[in-house]
């Protein structure tokens, strides 16, 4: 399978795509593209230094986040919808089959979405705490866990069919960054075991709701989580 990466910063979750694709946990797939609308995004670095091609593509100013600008009318700016066929057009080049935003900070337009199946991740248990600050929204709504949801992409926001999602805990005393590191390893588990179930085609999607198919590695990713959670509370439990 051939995956497209959008992604505006540190690219922690683009490197897990890649060491499963490499790894072989995400099977015959590679990362053939990863574009950034950020030129200091280290993802961008990150594919380099594995050899794969990347792109900063500036976007038109307007495009900056606006306050008070609806969906809809994101959707349909223009100048969005022409931004996106760039994207169209360099992720077609490479012959992508899905596109993964990976700490991407900017609206995908139905110029993209009707072109690709695209996969977000989240930093939040969604419905909840959509946004740009799912973790720091969580902590001052008094939630006592955070977590992070895959979704495959709507032309809404955070709202489209939901894959997998991951619960971290909330330590007293822990920091929002605190926070954000411990439920950055489950984003990281998370999106490598969504794209393995889609590339070995495990996820049904029927309407709002996406059926998974279990398999051997599914039953030992779900394992998998549990143990982070107790390695989770024994290492805070040393510290104290
Ligand atoms: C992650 O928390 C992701 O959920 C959010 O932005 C952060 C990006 O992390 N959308 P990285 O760039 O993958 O390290």
């Amino acid at each position: 399978m051939k995956i497209g990466v959008l992604a505006s910063g540190s690219g922690s979750n683009l490197q897990s795509i890649i060491d499963s694709c490499n790894s072989g946990y995400i099977p015959n797939s590679s990362v053939e593209l990863v574009i950034s609308n950020n030129e200091k995004a280290f993802a961008l670095t990150r594919a380099s230094n594995h050899g794969i091609k990347s792109n900063y593509i500036h976007p038109p100013d307007f495009i900056k986040y606006k306050k008070g600008m609806n969906i809809d009318e994101i959707m349909n700016d223009p100048l969005r919808r022409e931004y996106d066929k760039l994207l169209v057009e360099n992720f077609s080049n490479v012959n992508v089959e899905v596109i993964c935003l990976a700490g991407y900070m900017l609206f995908v337009t139905p110029a993209l979405l009707d072109k690709f199946t695209i996969i977000n991740i989240h930093p939040s248990i969604l419905p909840s705490f959509k946004g740009l600050h799912g973790i720091r929204d969580a902590i001052n709504y008094g939630a006592n866990v955070v977590g992070c949801t895959t979704h495959f992409v709507d032309n809404d926001e955070d709202t489209g069919p939901i894959i997998l999602q991951a619960t971290t805990p909330i330590f007293t005393g822990m920091s929002t960054e605190e926070i954000s590191l411990l439920n950055l390893k489950r984003e990281h588990i998370i999106f490598a075991e969504t794209l393995r179930l889609y590339c070995k085609n495990l996820l049904r999607v029927k309407g709002r709701q996406v059926e998974i198919i279990w398999d051997k590695e599914h039953f030992e990713y779900q394992n998998k989580l549990l143990y982070l959670w107790k390695s989770d509370i024994d290492d805070y439990n040393n510290r104290r």
